[in-house]
């Protein structure tokens, strides 16, 4: 078992603290981009400012009783109204990169494709894109994450309709890119879709917690979902490469997350299967089909059956037309957990392929450390196979369009600022890319981390802070924490030695 309770982390788990490897500053290639990331919703506030519309988000976040901590993003960081000093903040850290994402109902309140565009919001993103270029820091720009418009969710459910939804999608889409493409020149379509299907559409703990609404069918709708966001994202990716790719020149691709699984016990072949199976389920379910062209992978088909949609033959041909596109695996990556194949058979609406996950493995092995969350534990040799195992299947430049962590105990300005945790954990993490590069020859182009400040952390609302920068959210101050420092400094000399 660890040694580590989360309070000895805050303590002895620092740079020094003798009971880890020590991080090696290893080197990253010369043109390695670094940035810092964030999405709309977690970080704008000005909820109905100016025009903007409300999203799925608005709604939730202030259902009572509340499932989000009892905190909503209303005013959140308040970066609608603070975005010149934001990016300051980003120019005096010397990133190359901001991914960010635009809030659909801020651009066309109610979301469809015949309802009117709001200038107020479309100036908004184009004020933020100027000042980022004028400081030399490129825009990432998610097309979603996460907050769709109340009224598509009212009028046929959102992501449960992928017609309606789809040609919506277009519309939005079209839109971001006639406004913004001449500048934007990395687009990413949907920010996690296995979060979208699973949590928001089956667990019920992220907006729009359908599955807590009557006559729901937890059984079907997420994979419903999943079908709805790999045609909406390959609809798009069509559409910009034959409209806007000639003349913009930029790329696009999606976001996807997903853990490392090690088999909880390494000696059951049954064990072993199942941790190849739960990463397929996780990863293998969007990036078959949207970066390979193909279907769902033969597992899902096994398990799920009748369960899974078909794609049509037109579908069919649209994702190998499209499949090529793709010009990167965005990966959002945080944890590793152990895989246990369940032998009683699965359940109705199992989505895992009939697995049991956990943090410690048969031998009482801990995954790592615990941060300021449950489920992410500090392991970066997991980090280093996931990069292997996503480079073996798609052999696409991967990204990482997310990591980072909250640490144990960052309750007040002064403790967050000495992030040790942090700074370890990022500089472990930053390693094992070394490593995956060096040694293993998989092709990693650059690394944002997650976040650039403490934002709105969805059902847990305040209560993890994933930020670099400190925000205190009664005065709205940021402090950059110790690792938005070492972060400047360390790419600075890594990017050096290589
Ligand atoms: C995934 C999501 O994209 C982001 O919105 C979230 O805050 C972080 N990971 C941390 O959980």
């Amino acid at each position: 078992a660890s040694m580590f309770s989360a309070a000895d982390a805050v303590v002895n788990y620092g740079p020094s603290s003798g009971h880890e490897p020590p991080v090696e500053d290893l080197p990253l290639p010369a043109d390695f981009a670094w940035g810092t990331a964030t999405a709309a919703y977690q970080i704008e506030g000005g909820a109905s400012q100016d025009g903007k519309g409300k999203s799925i988000w608005d709604t939730y976040s202030h259902l009572e009783p509340s499932h989000t901590n009892g905190e909503n993003a209303d005013i959140s960081c308040d970066h609608y109204n603070r975005m010149p000093e934001d990016v300051e903040l980003m120019n005096s850290l010397g990133v190359d990169v901001y991914r960010f994402s635009i809030s659909w109902s801020r651009v066309i309140p109610l979301g469809g494709r015949n309802d009117p565009v709001n200038e107020k919001g479309v100036a908004f993103y184009n004020g933020l894109i100027d000042r980022l270029l004028a400081h030399g820091i490129a825009p990432v720009v998610t097309l979603y994450h996460w907050d769709a418009p109340q009224e598509i969710y009212n009028r046929y459910g959102a992501f449960l309709n992928t017609e309606e939804f789809r040609a919506d999608f277009e519309r939005y889409a079209r839109l971001c890119f006639t406004r913004f493409g001449d500048r934007v020149k990395k687009w990413v379509t949907f920010n996690e879709p296995y979060i979208i299907s699973i949590f928001a559409h089956l667990n019920g703990t992220l907006a729009p917690g359908h599955c807590r609404e009557a006559g729901t069918d937890t059984k079907t709708e997420p994979w419903r979902v999943g079908h709805t966001i790999i045609l909406s994202h390959a609809a798009v990716v069509d559409m910009y490469a034959q409209d806007f790719g000639p003349s913009q020149k930029g790329d696009i691709s999606i976001v996807l997350n997903g853990h490392f699984y090690e088999p909880y016990d390494a000696a059951s072949p049954a064990d072993r299967d199942a941790a190849e199976r739960r990463m397929v389920f996780y990863m293998g379910w969007f990036a078959d089909p949207v970066l390979l062209g193909t279907d769902y992978p033969a597992e899902m088909r096994a398990y799920l059956g009748a369960r899974l949609p078909e794609f049509t033959a037109d579908e069919r041909a649209l994702l190998r037309r499209t499949a090529p596109i793709n010009a990167f695996y965005g990966m959002n990556h945080y944890s590793t957990k152990y895989a246990r194949a369940l032998s009683e058979p699965p359940a109705a609406d199992d989505w895992t392929g009939n697995i049991e996950e956990s943090s410690v493995n048969s031998e009482g092995k801990e995954t790592g450390p615990v941060s300021g969350l449950g489920w992410l534990r500090v392991a970066p040799s997991g980090f280093r196979k996931l990069l292997n195992w996503v480079w073996k299947r798609y052999r696409v430049p991967i990204i990482i369009t997310e990591n980072g962590c909250p640490c144990p105990g960052e309750d007040d300005v002064v403790t967050a600022v000495d992030d040790k945790f942090r700074q370890r954990y990022l500089g472990l993490y930053l390693d094992a890319i070394s490593r995956a590069i060096y040694e293993d020859g998989v092709v990693v182009k650059g690394y944002y981390v997650w976040s650039l400040m403490d934002n709105y952390e969805w059902s847990a609302g305040y209560s993890a802070r994933f930020g670099i920068v400190h925000v205190d959210f009664k005065t709205l101050q940021r402090t950059p924490k110790n690792s938005a420092y070492y972060l400047r400094d360390t790419f600075r000399s890594r990017r050096k030695a290589a």
